[in-house]
């Protein structure tokens, strides 16, 4: 089967490689925020353990050569939906247009949706419903320059939220972005993770989740359009049962967030409560310029050394001029000083982390450039050479 499964702009290497490890698909293509891969069906439920995927699409029609709306209805209209939509179901159609045209994506959502029925009429006789705010079955319509894409959303809700998040920090982090960047850091279940600037939590019980084995599509159910997914794909059913039914995995509390903010770490301590993995994660309310030497004096306690820190700094808003630049070089500094090896963070501030990290001639500094949500940014990794 061919699935279209977007994510953050930026990541798309970092999310294809990690889909071909969880499922063996091919790559067929990528582009901005988008991967094209081919995958068997019987592994889907492998693709859908994606933590970096936002959206997951099965690929119904792809067209080169549309360049109106007339040629939007041709190849909507061309499609049998029978398979894919029930006669008593509803639908609706999402569309997205990049490039220049003479209409909007609104424009392209009618068409398309008039081309669906007209298209069930035909086939089967009966006048399909629409319904825009809770449809049974998603059609997923993109125009991409002269390219149409139409696909069926097996997401209902992108997978980044996860469904546990109860508190949520005014600055918070995507939780597919979070996995990334343990990815980016090559962080392994097991090994003991530092968040110095934790926030809500989010990269922390990430970890943390990682290391107890608890799979995406478990916490994330709702996310899931089920009215397709057993009717199209009958083996998936079973392989979520399965996938969930599985007991989660030992681990220890070596998932440690910090954060200078009291009520964060409060939030943080929720959100991990309500995921699940209060047992194996340690939040701390402290000034972590200050507390991370303490962390590797505690290594002993703690039964692991901590050597990767994966982090979220803030990006200078409300900040005093200068104090953003002395926040990075200060923590930078004592993470290299605490004898870290990785340092993954991802900012917008790249300026100032630019003239900060020329500082750091003793790193190996790697870069990715990505968008956090619309913020241009960086996603800096640094390997101190010991
Ligand atoms: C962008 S937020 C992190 C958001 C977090 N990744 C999440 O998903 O919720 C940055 C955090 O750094 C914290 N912070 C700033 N300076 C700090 C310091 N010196 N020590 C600890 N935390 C600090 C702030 O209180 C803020 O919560």
């Amino acid at each position: 089967m061919k699935l279209l499964v977007t994510c953050d702009t930026g990541f798309e290497s970092v999310l294809a490689r990690e889909l071909v490890e969880l499922s063996e698909a091919s790559i067929v293509s990528v582009s901005s925020g988008r991967v094209f891969i081919e995958v068997g069906v019987d592994r889907l439920i492998d693709v859908l353990r994606s933590r970096i995927a936002n959206n997951i699409y099965n690929l119904i029609a792809v067209n080169e050569n549309v360049a109106t709306l007339d040629d939007v209805y041709r190849v909507v209209k061309g499609i049998d939906f029978n398979a894919l939509i029930e006669p008593n179901q509803s639908f609706a159609i999402r569309s997205e247009r990049m490039g220049v045209h003479s209409f909007t994506s609104m424009d392209i959502s009618r068409v398309a949706g008039q081309a669906v029925i007209d298209s069930y009429m035909q086939s089967q006789g009966v006048r399909l419903k629409v319904n825009l705010d809770e449809p049974d079955v998603e059609i997923y319509v993109e125009l991409n320059g002269s390219r149409l894409i139409v696909a069926l959303s097996l997401t209902r809700v992108s997978m980044h939220i996860r469904g546990y998040k109860v508190f949520a920090h005014p600055a918070g982090l995507k939780n597919t972005i979070a996995c990334a960047m343990l990815r980016i850091a090559r962080w392994r279940p097991g090994e003991g993770l530092y968040d110095p600037m934790c926030g809500g939590g989010t990269i922390t019980i990430e970890a943390a989740l990682q290391a107890k084995g608890v799979e995406v599509p478990c916490i994330a159910k709702k996310n899931i359009n089920w009215n397709v997914m057993p009717r199209l794909f009958p083996s998936i059913a079973k392989g979520f049962e399965k996938l969930c039914a599985r007991g989660v995995t030992e681990s220890e509390r070596i998932h440690v967030g910090v954060d200078i903010n009291p009520v964060f770490v409060e939030g943080a301590v929720v959100n991990a409560k309500s995921a699940g993995v209060d047992d194996v994660t340690l939040f701390v309310a402290r000034d972590s310029i200050e507390f991370t030497p303490k962390l590797k004096e505690l290594e002993k306690e703690f039964g692991t050394s901590f050597t990767i820190s994966v982090f979220n700094p803030p990006y200078g808003y409300r900040m005093k001029p200068g104090a953003l630049g002395k926040l990075y070089r200060r923590i930078l500094s004592v993470l290299r000083d605490s004898g870290f090896e990785t340092v993954v963070f991802i900012t917008s501030a790249t300026r100032i982390s630019e003239a900060i990290l020329r500082e750091f001639h003793e790193a190996e500094i790697e870069k990715l450039k990505v968008v956090h949500g619309t913020l241009p940014s960086i996603v800096y990794r640094l390997s101190f050479l010991r």
